[in-house]
């Protein structure tokens, strides 16, 4: 609770509030632990060489994404709207444009589109809940494990019956209201996530592999990492903590005053990241002791970690408990990704809730199609990134994501007065102020300036660097 009393009378939110400070930091943080820790995380690090690439990684997590997530949450709770509402609100507050909206509108197509192919992998794992219950990797080899995913990423009709279940689940949370459907569900999920991470881990650990995979993950080789692998990392570091397309906005809007938004964001950080980590180091021992392909791509969780199922003693049991898991996390991510949207639609165009969710659903299941066919109809169909799937995760992740992020620090770092983001932020004027407003006036701009120029021309920045390094 506040015990301040402050002149400016302050908007209150549309939707009701978080119950407790709890509440929103297990709302965020089942936004941000989702696909992007356990599926993406570890095939894009195995992708891009490891060490350099995990390093350049939690770089861009606590330098780049932790003020980032403290601007949205500080904007989300000012303007007590949509993001696009709350953009323009707070624009035309701080005497500015009213354009800025534009970043909100940016931001609710962007979260479509993650929907889009997020729902397909969700829809992956759920279908590794029932094979691993049926015992179907129970004993088997690598390459059995392999062609089993082939058979379900191959088959545009299973994954598509998948895609369509996940989009309606996550309809039906979404179309109840943030609080009601999400508070519930987090609350016990992300706790027994954990859990079962730490049992895999200590299979893991005594695979006898952990040691190569810890070096794998942790010791930077710089000559494996590319520019555009610099760029991958820094576009994950949005995707995975949910930044860059006012998710954490919509969600700061029912934040209740009085909360501190820089421990929230810090605790909401390092839970990602350890996620993330411990993903890691269950998936990697397993493909080294197994001599599988570390840069296997988005099929690598499902390629791996069956293999360890099917080895370790009540498999069947644990397997089937971490893909339900897994799949619970997707679906408290998923909401959070069309809530801005949802959001946008009621309080702006005055549509029902259930209804904007049903719309919405509708066309986010269409565009998926996309990526459903990535790996069976157009699976020959390449062009600039690869498949479908790649382009859009290129788009969304490596493009759509950055900018939306850089729009958002300058417009807490430079658009907001100093008065009203040190209000918002509640920690007076003191050295923590002081360091968020550093990083997010310049140290985030220029890296993600910096990152796009570097990738967008094959790596000038780093020539540069090297250069002047001689
Ligand atoms: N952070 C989520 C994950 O790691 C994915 C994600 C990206 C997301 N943007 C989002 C989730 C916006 C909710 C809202 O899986």
């Amino acid at each position: 609770m506040s015990d301040q009393t402050t002149t400016t009378v302050k908007r209150q939110s549309l939707h009701g509030q978080w119950s407790t400070r709890m509440a929103f930091i297990l709302a965020v943080t089942g936004s941000a632990v989702g696909l992007g820790n356990i599926w993406k995380f570890p095939y894009i690090a195995g992708e891009n060489g490891g060490g350099a690439f995990v390093l350049i990684y939690l770089l861009c997590v606590f330098v780049v994404g932790l003020p980032i997530m403290m601007s949205e949450i500080l904007i989300g709770r000012r303007g007590r709207r949509n993001p696009v509402m709350t953009m323009k609100i707070v624009g035309e507050e701080e005497g500015r444009s009213r354009n800025w909206a534009l970043v909100g509108i940016m931001g609710i197509i962007a979260g479509v589109l993650i929907l889009s192919f997020y729902s397909v992998i969700a829809g992956w794992a759920m279908s590794y809940v029932f094979m691993t219950a049926g015992g179907t990797f129970v004993d088997t080899d690598a390459s059995q494990v392999k062609s089993t995913f082939e058979l379900l990423s191959g088959s545009w009709k299973l994954t598509a019956f998948w895609h369509t279940f996940f989009i309606v689940i996550t309809v039906v949370v979404v179309a109840q209201g943030v609080q009601r459907g999400l508070e519930r569900l987090v609350r016990i999920l992300m706790p027994a996530l954990l859990v079962l991470l730490l049992l895999l881990l200590v299979f893991s650990m005594n695979s006898g592999y952990f040691g190569q995979a810890v070096e794998f993950m942790f010791r930077p080789n710089f000559s494996a990492l590319t520019p555009s692998g610099v760029l991958i990392a820094l576009g994950h570091a949005f995707f995975t903590l949910s930044l860059g397309m006012g998710a954490v906005m919509a969600y700061g809007a029912y934040l209740p005053e009085g909360t501190s938004i820089t421990s929230t964001s810090v605790i909401v950080v390092l839970a990602d990241t350890g996620i993330a980590l411990l993903a890691g180091l269950i998936i990697f021992p397993v493909v080294f002791a197994n001599n599988l392909q570390s840069d296997a791509g988005p099929g690598l969780i499902f390629q791996t970690l069956p293999l360890a199922f099917g080895h370790m003693p009540g498999g069947v049991f644990f397997g089937t408990m971490f893909f339900v898991l897994l799949s619970f996390a997707a679906w408290t991510s998923s909401i959070g990704m069309i809530e801005p949207a949802v959001a946008w639609m009621t309080e702006s165009k005055g549509i029902k809730r259930a209804v904007a969710a049903s719309i919405l659903g509708g066309f986010t299941w269409l565009i998926g199609f996309g990526t459903v066919f990535s790996w069976s109809l157009w699976k020959e169909k390449t062009f600039f990134q690869g498949t479908f799937f790649d382009n859009i995760d290129y788009l969304i992740s490596n493009i759509a994501l950055p900018l939306g992020g850089l729009m958002i620090t300058i417009f807490a770092g430079w658009v907001m007065c100093r008065n009203s983001t040190s209000d918002e932020l509640n920690c007076g004027t003191g050295l923590m102020y002081k360091s968020w407003r550093f990083l997010a006036r310049y140290i985030a701009p220029i890296a993600v300036i910096l990152v796009l120029i570097e990738a967008a021309s094959g790596g000038i920045v780093s020539d540069y660097l090297s250069t002047i390094g001689n």
